[in-house]
């Protein structure tokens, strides 16, 4: 087999999962503007959802590559705690933050309906910061972030997060979503 095989399987399914992170923030917030509340059917909600779940079993393949890759040899610790790692312990602990992070928001949401709406809310704001974590990890682990072709477009598209997020925040709290009759 070739041993470089678990390399490529933890860089690309970093990469999709880094995809699938933006793609839901996006989706997300386009959610939230006044025009898809009143017009947009319940099920672009799941969407949502979907893209969410799938980037945590990205993050997991990412991490099972990186664990199985001879070539660094990264144990549980390294994965788990924060500078535990030997091989650039801070490029690698952006990463464990955002795994924590992204942990929080998923199970917090699948939680949704047992949990008080604040503390809900509250966790699913982190978002925004998961992406931007998650972002540092990628531009500083990135073993192509250093080419314009990989940088132009994880900065085009965090530029477009935040803009929306910005945008978001400035808008102010929304009302509550009407039930459907
Ligand atoms: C939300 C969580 C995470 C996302 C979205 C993510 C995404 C990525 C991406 C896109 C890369 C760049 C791949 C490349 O082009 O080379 C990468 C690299 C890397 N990540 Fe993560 N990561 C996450 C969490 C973690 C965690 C928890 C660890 C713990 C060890 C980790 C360890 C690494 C390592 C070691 C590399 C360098 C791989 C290499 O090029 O050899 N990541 N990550």
């Amino acid at each position: 087999m070739n041993d470089r095989l678990w390399w490529y399987v933890a860089r690309s399914s970093g990469l999709v999962a880094w995809v699938l992170l933006a793609a839901s923030n996006l989706w997300g917030l386009a959610l939230t503007t006044r025009l898809s509340r009143r017009f947009a059917p319940r099920w672009l909600l799941d969407v949502h959802r979907f893209l969410g779940g799938l980037a945590v079993a990205f993050v997991g393949i990412h991490l099972a590559g990186i664990v199985a890759d001879t070539f660094v040899h990264f144990g549980l610790a390294d994965v788990l705690v924060p500078l535990a790692s030997d091989w650039h312990p801070w490029d690698i602990a952006w990463g464990v933050v955002a795994l924590y992070l992204i942990l929080a928001v998923e199970v917090t949401s699948l939680l949704r309906h047992r949990l008080p709406h604040r503390v809900w809310k509250a966790v699913h704001g982190l978002s925004f910061l998961l992406f931007l974590v998650a972002t540092v990890h990628v531009l500083l682990a990135g073993t192509d972030a250093g080419d314009w072709w990989a940088l132009a477009p994880v900065i085009g598209v965090t530029m477009a997060v935040t803009f929306l997020s910005v945008a978001r925040i400035a808008a102010g709290p929304r009302p509550a979503r009407t039930p459907a009759p």
